[in-house]
Parts: C-alpha cells; structure tokens; sequence
C-alpha cells in the first residue's frame, strides 16, 4: 500500500520554473541567442551545470569549464535575485489544501528537488515543516532523470520504492520517478508527461484518495 508521497519543488509546489526560465534566457540574450518555452521543458529538473551545458550547445557555444562555472553563478544571482521576492503567496493553488488532506490521511512526505536553492525556497514559503525528509541538490551525485534524489528520499523515510507517489512536472523527473520503481502522478499536460502512471494539470485538480485509489491493488 501506499506510505509516502515524495514531492517535486519547482513546478509543483511554487512556480519558481518561470523564474529558472527567466534566468536562464537572460543568460542566453547576454551570450547572444534566445531560448523558447517549448526548449525549456527539457530544461524542467535538470541540474544547473547540465542545464547550462544544454543551453551552450543550443546556442552552438563550447566555453572553458571556468567561464561556464561563472555563467551558471550569473544565472544563480539572477535566479536568487527573482526568488528572494517570494513568499507563502506563492505556493501554487491547491497545495496547502492537499497537503492538509496528506496529514490527515498519515501519509509521510518527502521533498525531492535538484535544487541547490531548495531548503531556501522553502524557508521563503513556509513549508520546511511540511516534509519529513528534505533531499535537495546538495544531497546527490546525479540529477534527475537518475532516480537517485527519489530513491533517497524513500530511502530517509523507511519506505520501499513501490510504497511512494512521487509528484513531478517535468520529463526528466517523471524518468526519474518511473526508473526508481515508484508511482508517478505527472502534473501539466500528458502530451508532455507521457511516461507518467496519470497526470493532471495541477495539485489543485487532485485529492489525496482519489490518488490513493489509483494505485490500490
Ligand atoms: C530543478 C529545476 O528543480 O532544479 C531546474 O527544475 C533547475 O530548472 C534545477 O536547473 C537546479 O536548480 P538550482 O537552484 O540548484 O540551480
Ligand atoms: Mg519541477
């Protein structure tokens, strides 16, 4: 049965992906290209340095390791400088709600974010207390679409993988989900999130028992 639900940050709980999005195509405008919304999505749960790495070759650049370690701080200052404005008004709609129905269904949760920034973010909003186990970029070697920031957030709460929901809006995530061996609720448009057990556009157009009964057995 299910145990656990182990959430994404970025796009599920706060819509800091615009704010990721807008950084980095500053960044791109500065090194002379654009990037899209659509070229973005490959972007969604991917780590700093692989993302810069995907924008580069995008843009047709290959760059020292030290100017690439300089471009990703930029993008980071102007990401903190976006996200320093945030507060609990920023939790998307619906999460304080079914976070609410997680608490009284005794359902354990976990943070699994790729984020450096991740504990900050939190703090911002007011959610540090939400999870009982908080895995963030600093607590992993690989990022998404490896499982390993799932698996070790399943690992923190004494569940097997096949015990937990994971929760996730981007492609790499849902990956990551799927390969760890857990159920994974995608959240934006099933074009998109193809490889997701069920997806929905947002926390808010779901309830905790109707994802519990998706998965009973
Ligand atoms: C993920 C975002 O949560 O974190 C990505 O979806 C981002 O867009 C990644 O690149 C790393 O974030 P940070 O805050 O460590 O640069
Ligand atoms: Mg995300």
């Amino acid at each position: 049965s299910i145990k656990a639900f182990i959430f994404d940050l970025d796009g599920v709980i706060v819509d800091t992906a615009i704010y990721h999005y807008q950084a980095w195509r500053r960044l791109a405008n500065e090194l002379g290209f654009d990037i899209s919304e659509e070229f973005n999505e490959q972007l969604k749960g991917v780590s700093r340095m692989e993302s810069l790495d995907i924008i580069l070759a995008h843009g047709g650049l290959t760059l020292p390791d030290e100017k690439k370690a300089e471009l990703a701080a930029q993008k980071n200052q102007w990401y903190l400088e976006l996200v320093s404005r945030m507060t609990s008004e920023d939790i998307l709609p619906g999460v304080a709600n079914f976070f609410s129905q997680v608490r009284k269904a005794n359902l354990l949760t976990a943070l699994g974010s790729v984020s450096k920034n991740a504990p900050l973010i939190l703090e911002r909003i007011g959610m540090t207390e939400a999870f009982y186990a908080i895995i963030d970029g600093t607590k992993i070697t690989k990022g998404k679409p490896d499982p390993e920031v799932f698996t070790k957030g399943a690992a923190e709460l004494e569940v097997a993988p096949a015990e937990c929901v994971v929760f996730e809006d981007a492609v790499a995530g849902v990956e990551a989900g799927k390969r760890g061996g857990m159920f994974v609720v995608g959240l934006g448009s099933p074009e998109v999130l193809t490889q997701a057990d069920f997806v929905a556009p947002s926390l808010n157009a779901l309830t905790v028992d109707e994802v519990l009964e998706r998965f009973s057995k």
